[in-house]
């Protein structure tokens, strides 16, 4: 267990993983995650919206777990028009991605793309900040090419009031390679006058104890792909797991609440069955001898297979243990 002193644990935005219905099952199964960050909704242009999209963070829909929503894009008026909508729904902050590193978004100069672009960063923020109606925060890497890039990037974000900046320290064309530079968090941390959130490699208690001790005073954590791969991770760093030898039948009950929330919201059984696998990408490896059976799971070819696949490897008793 880890003493606690006041921080937020935050839930990462993952892209095709920590919707709204994954966020609302996650929250029925699970404590600790105090907050969640929603995957980015894209600007669209000439003052639309995506319908769909915007669902996911619809306040009515989202009362398990306090969600705030990101959005993705470099247009000023655009950005503007879509944080107003966030805001006349409930929201009450709106997060900026400076930090998605795939290239075809990067190219665009959106998400990390526009980390090389401190003076283009610095325009936006001077046209965005005083027309929302809600605080802004930001979600950024060390940079795009180079981690020497976040120096210019802290002094532009000190010349805004923004509530708080969260920082994944890897450059953006380093994707999740290497290891978050902690060195580079502390520098930035220090050169900055905004609260500041840590995200990056957060898998186990241990490694969370060792950034919570090293950054005393931080705002709070964001937690993703740890999250995926350990359910129970938030509740271990919070001091609440109740009963670890529970863990197989909790995990399998989540399982299968997740398959019937997404089995009432995908049209076919494919969609179904991909996003299941998704999942499995990151779970399978925290039990003990998963390789064949995970692999047959992520095999199988369709969603009856993927049912009886699941099921006899949780029939099987694996040990829980990641
Ligand atoms: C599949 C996937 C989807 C992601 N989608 C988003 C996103 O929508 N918005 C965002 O800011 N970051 C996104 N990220 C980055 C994560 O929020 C987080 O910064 C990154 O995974 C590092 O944290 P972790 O080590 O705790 O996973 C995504 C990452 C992954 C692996």
């Amino acid at each position: 267990m880890v003493t606690t002193s006041h921080f937020t644990l935050i839930m990462a935005p993952l892209q095709g993983f920590t919707d709204v219905t994954f966020r609302n099952v996650y929250a029925r199964h699970f404590s600790g995650v105090d907050e969640a960050l929603a995957p980015f909704l894209s600007t669209m242009g000439h003052q639309r919206l995506k319908p769909s999209r915007i669902k996911d963070v619809a306040p009515q829909h989202n009362r398990a777990l306090p969600v705030f929503p990101q959005i993705l894009g470099n247009a000023a008026d655009d950005f503007i028009f879509l944080a107003r909508h966030l805001a006349d729904m409930g929201h009450t902050r709106v997060n900026w991605n400076l930090g998605c590193p795939h290239s075809k978004i990067a190219q665009k100069k959106r998400g990390s793309g526009l980390l090389m672009y401190p003076e283009m960063m610095d325009a936006l923020l001077e046209k965005i900040v005083p027309q929302i109606p809600v605080p802004l925060s930001v979600k950024i890497r060390l940079g795009r090419q180079n981690k020497e890039e976040i120096h210019d990037l802290i002094q532009v974000l000190n010349r805004y009031p923004l509530d708080h900046v969260i920082l994944h320290p890897r450059t953006g064309v380093q994707m999740y390679r290497g290891r978050a530079d902690l060195d580079a968090f502390e520098a930035a941390m220090k050169a900055s006058v905004h609260p500041f959130v840590y995200n990056g490699d957060i898998t186990d208690t241990a490694f969370f104890s060792m950034v919570k001790h090293r950054f005393p005073g931080i705002r709070g954590f964001m937690i993703g792909r740890g999250i995926l791969a350990n359910p129970f991770l938030p509740e271990e760093i919070k001091g609440v797991l109740s009963d670890p030898d529970r863990r197989l039948a909790r995990v399998r009950a989540f399982h299968d609440d997740l398959v019937a929330a997404y089995a009432g919201r995908f049209s076919g059984p494919g969609h179904l069955t991909g996003r299941m696998k998704g999942f499995w990408h990151y779970l399978g490896p925290s039990f003990t001898n998963h390789r064949m059976p995970v692999k047959k799971i992520l095999r199988s070819p369709d969603f009856q297979t993927y049912c009886a696949h699941v099921a006899d490897f949780f029939d099987s008793g694996p040990r829980f243990c990641p």
